[in-house]
């Protein structure tokens, strides 16, 4: 009960975000720079969308606009090489979990890094949250995603069938445990 509450405060009350102004990082060897999604970069976002998902685009505009402006304590943030944007994540604050709403990687941009990289900005946030856990859903056919999921430590938790409207996918939910319960 009391884990329950503080959970419910957490969601409401308690809201830490690092990225208030952009950063430069550094990410084997290449710079970039990390900031905040805007509403102008939607349009760059969807085009990513497409390059990564075989021109499919997951994610609409008003879904990206209603998560950027969410209510929600969330994290939305990207990844810039020379003015474009090769990477972005997002995540929301739910009681004690940190769930990850969506993640993608310019497919020229894959397989340096900055995935795990994206992903360990989030767990960071999580933990500055006090969340105790970070979740996502992962179709079962994504092998490459869970298999990075894995090495930066998530476990498999359960199947979420017929998950994915547009194809009825089922889903892997995968956890990460940040903390003891
Ligand atoms: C899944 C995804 C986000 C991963 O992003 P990424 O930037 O390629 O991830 P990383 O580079 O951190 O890791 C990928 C692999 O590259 C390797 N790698 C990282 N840096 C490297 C480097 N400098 N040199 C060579 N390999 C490297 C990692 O070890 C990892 O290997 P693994 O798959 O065996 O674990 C990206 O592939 C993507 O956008 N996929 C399409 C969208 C998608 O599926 N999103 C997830 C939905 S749940």
């Amino acid at each position: 009960m009391l884990k329950k509450f503080s959970g419910l405060i957490k969601t409401f009350f308690i809201r830490r975000s690092p990225l208030a102004q952009p950063k430069k990082v550094s990410i084997n060897q290449e710079d970039y720079i990390l900031r905040s999604i805007m509403d102008a970069d939607i349009k760059e976002l969807i085009a990513l969308e497409k390059d990564v998902y075989f021109g499919e685009t997951p994610w609409t505009k008003s879904a990206f606009l209603s998560e950027i402006h969410s209510p929600i304590h969330h994290l939305y943030a990207c990844l810039i090489r020379q003015k474009e944007i090769v990477a972005f994540i997002g995540c929301r604050v739910i009681g004690n979990d940190t769930h990850i709403t969506n993640v993608a990687v310019r497919r020229d941009a894959q397989n340096a890094g900055l995935g795990s990289y994206l992903i360990d900005e989030v767990e960071k946030f999580a933990i500055m949250n006090g969340c105790i856990t970070l979740s996502l859903e992962v179709r079962v056919s994504n092998k490459d995603a869970q298999r990075l999921y894995r090495r930066l430590g998530f476990e498999s938790l359960s199947i979420r069938r017929n998950y994915y409207t547009e194809d009825h996918e089922d889903a892997l939910e995968m956890i990460k445990r940040l903390q003891e319960e």
